[in-house]
């Protein structure tokens, strides 16, 4: 494969590299990715996590792995272990089928790079001058191979000289807008201000919040999309307050298996991550050892909420997903 570098995934002599999101933002770690082993505990414990970058990752390796000359059947093992190792994000298992159909690892990942980009100029258009924004988990260079989704869009405004603030959900339990989101608005010094999750109604309520912009990690047919946990809580409130409420993804992120939310998988996580808190801190546990916890990884969002979709493709209004506009995508896949 040709040599690659973002701020998430290398690819040097054909060799793969992942920036470890875990020691973020205080140490910047990479790993090699040299066995499916290594690969299979980096997307479980979030090493690496965004539901395109875990496709375009999977895909890298799955190449790589080709070119070495696996035999089918070894392949076609590790393609099927890849695929289980998280459940909602479902770029994964479509960049998996689409390298087991032939297609090249290689140009699953420039393609990122370019919806990224593409995702970004079409979302730009929704923000004015002034704007103050808000995200929720991390939806940028280290969720994709590119820009972004969400970020990406927010990025582009910034680049187009808009004024714009944005508000970072620190994003319970794991912490990808505290840790992530933040560190990747300092690098590209885009004005931003952490709150914790349960901050965001009331800066509604004061009317400090114009647009939110969102990513997603599996898009319904009709429309209702499932992102990290916490999405959903923002989404009720911004019809509250009669706020804007955009998900931001590629076409790569559409599930043409699911026809409603209620079919998306959602992955359960380890308690533990809930009882306290894990990251280039350390591990900090508040809650009694042994106390029963709740943690899904995702919620899912109706498409009733939403006031429009941003795809690489286009601007899908609400009233156009209600018609069915994404059973039209399913030609372009
Ligand atoms: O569990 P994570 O950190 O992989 O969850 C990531 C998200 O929920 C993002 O919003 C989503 O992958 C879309 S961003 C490109």
């Amino acid at each position: 494969m040709k040599n690659f570098e973002s701020l998430s995934l290398k690819l040097k002599n054909n060799r793969l590299h992942v920036i470890d999101q875990t020691r973020l933002p205080a140490d910047e770690v990479w790993l090699e990715i040299s066995d499916v082993d290594r690969l299979v505990e980096a997307i479980q414990s979030l090493r690496v996590r965004g539901a395109p970058l875990i496709g375009v990752v999977a895909a890298s390796f799955l190449e790589l792995e080709r070119e070495k000359g696996k035999s089918a059947s070894a392949f076609n093992e590790m393609a099927a272990r890849i695929r289980k190792s998280r459940p909602t994000a479902v770029n994964l298992m479509n960049a998996i089928d689409r390298v087991l159909r032939g297609e090249s690892g290689e140009d699953i990942l420039e393609e990122d790079v370019e919806l990224c980009n593409k995702m970004g100029a079409i979302g730009a258009e929704l923000i004015q001058d002034g704007d103050n924004i808000l995200t929720h988990c991390n939806t940028g260079s280290l969720a994709t191979a590119g820009s972004g989704t969400a970020l990406a869009a927010i990025k582009s405004a910034f680049a187009q000289g808009k004024k714009i603030h944005v508000f970072v959900d620190e994003t319970r339990p794991l912490l990808q807008g505290g840790r992530l989101t933040a560190w990747e608005l300092e690098r590209v010094g885009i004005p931003y201000t952490l709150i914790c999750d349960n901050m965001a109604g009331s800066l509604m309520q004061k009317g400090r919040i114009d647009k939110i912009f969102v990513g997603s990690d599996r898009i319904a047919l009709n429309g209702d999309f499932a992102n990290k946990i916490g999405t959903y809580s923002v989404a009720v409130l911004a019809l509250f307050h009669k706020i804007p409420f955009y998900p931001v993804a590629p076409l790569t992120t559409l599930d043409v298996k699911s026809q409603k939310g209620a079919e998306i998988e959602i992955e359960m996580r380890n308690p533990n991550e809930v009882r306290g808190a894990m990251g280039s801190f350390g591990t900090v546990t508040w809650a009694p050892k042994d106390s029963p916890a709740y943690n899904p990884s995702f919620d899912v969002t109706p498409v009733d909420l939403v006031t429009g979709l941003v795809m690489d493709c286009g601007y899908f209004s609400q009233q156009e997903l209600l018609k069915g506009c994404l059973q039209s995508l399913i030609s372009l896949k």
